[in-house]
């Protein structure tokens, strides 16, 4: 038997769950592709299924659909970037070396040497600019970020005033590169050590949130996106036009992936219109370390877990 090596989360609980175990190396199925992934990356949803990092009634939801005292799917990681190994006998999108990304998604499986997608799945060839860390760290924040623009409208909507509350994380970081793109005046709130990094990303228009507090300005906005789920809509009412639109990552909405958002991620990067966002980048080894440094709530961007070379 092939084996190759995986992150497993023995249990949900601190970082010190996770074990790096052989497990046995997946083999294609007739519409799937074998993927050797290159670079994965550690995002907070991943942290938050480690921990079980929710409250109230929303432990039992996600022991019901994740497993009770440990994930039925134990390889966490949901972002992947890689080069196409083998293809099924039925595949034709992709090719033996093709460079790709993509999303599992609820089927998690992507802190591993391999993983086997099917040929229809959210999955794409990678930007033809970006490295194997670039293209993964564009994934989660992105695939998110368009999810909740999507909803607004903002695409179709001319002129448009957006505050994006957490713009340092990695949903907020891309979200404000496209809302950027569709020519919206962006506002940012963030920290004072979270200064630097936006205004890298064209920024100038930035609200400290920890020198002064946002909610007590009189500003207008057509969208208000909350990217790091720290107000609520009624927090925020008085800064809303009349028709503006208040969207939260803290709330009971969950975003949806799809393979249409990461070839417009592709688009986006091939065009300069979407800068990769990497904080820091961890070996295999090291993903104890990696997730204690994403449990802080407070990495710039995209933290980014080394495969292989
Ligand atoms: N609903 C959904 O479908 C969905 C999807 C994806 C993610 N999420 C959730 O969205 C949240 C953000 O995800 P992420 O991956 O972008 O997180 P992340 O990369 O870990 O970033 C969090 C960022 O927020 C900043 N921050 C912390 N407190 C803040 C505050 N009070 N105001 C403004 N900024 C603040 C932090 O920097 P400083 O500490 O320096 O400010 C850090 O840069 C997570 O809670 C995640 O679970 C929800």
């Amino acid at each position: 038997m092939k084996t190759m090596k995986s992150v497993v989360c023995t249990k949900y609980g601190t970082p010190d769950v996770l074990q790096i175990q052989e497990i046995k190396k997946p083999i294609p199925k007739d519409n799937e592709i074998l993927v050797r992934i290159i670079s994965t990356a550690v995002n907070s949803g991943d942290t938050r299924v480690r921990g079980l990092a929710v409250e109230g009634f929303m432990k039992i939801i996600m022991q019901l659909v994740l497993g009770f005292s440990k994930p039925r799917k134990p390889i966490l990681g949901t972002v992947y970037a890689g080069i196409v190994e083998e293809v099924g006998a039925k595949v034709l999108k992709f090719k033996k070396g093709d460079s790709v990304f993509g999303m599992t998604g609820f089927n998690f499986g992507t802190y591993a040497e391999y993983i086997a997608i099917k040929e229809k799945g959210n999955i794409s060839l990678m930007p033809v600019n970006a490295t194997y860390d670039e293209a993964v760290s564009l994934i989660f924040g992105g695939q998110t970020a368009i999810y909740f623009i999507e909803k607004a409208k903002l695409s179709k909507k001319k002129s448009q005033k957006v505050l994006v509350i957490g713009a340092t994380g990695s949903v907020g970081a891309a979200a404000l590169q496209i809302a950027q793109y569709y020519s919206a005046d962006v506002t940012v709130v963030c920290s004072s050590d979270g200064k630097d990094f936006v205004e890298n990303l064209g920024i100038s228009k930035i609200i400290l949130y920890d020198k002064e507090d946002f909610t007590k300005h009189n500003n207008q906005y057509d969208f208000i996106f909350d990217a790091v789920g720290k107000t609520t809509k009624k927090q925020c009412q008085h800064l809303l036009k009349t028709e503006g639109v208040y969207k939260t990552v803290g709330g009971l909405e969950y975003a949806s992936e799809s393979h249409q958002q990461l070839e417009f991620l592709k688009m986006l990067f091939e065009n300069g219109k979407l800068k990769a966002t990497i904080d820091r980048i961890y070996s295999f080894e090291s993903v104890v370390e990696a997730h204690e440094y994403v449990d802080t709530g407070r990495k710039k961007g995209n933290v980014i877990l080394k495969v292989s070379e």
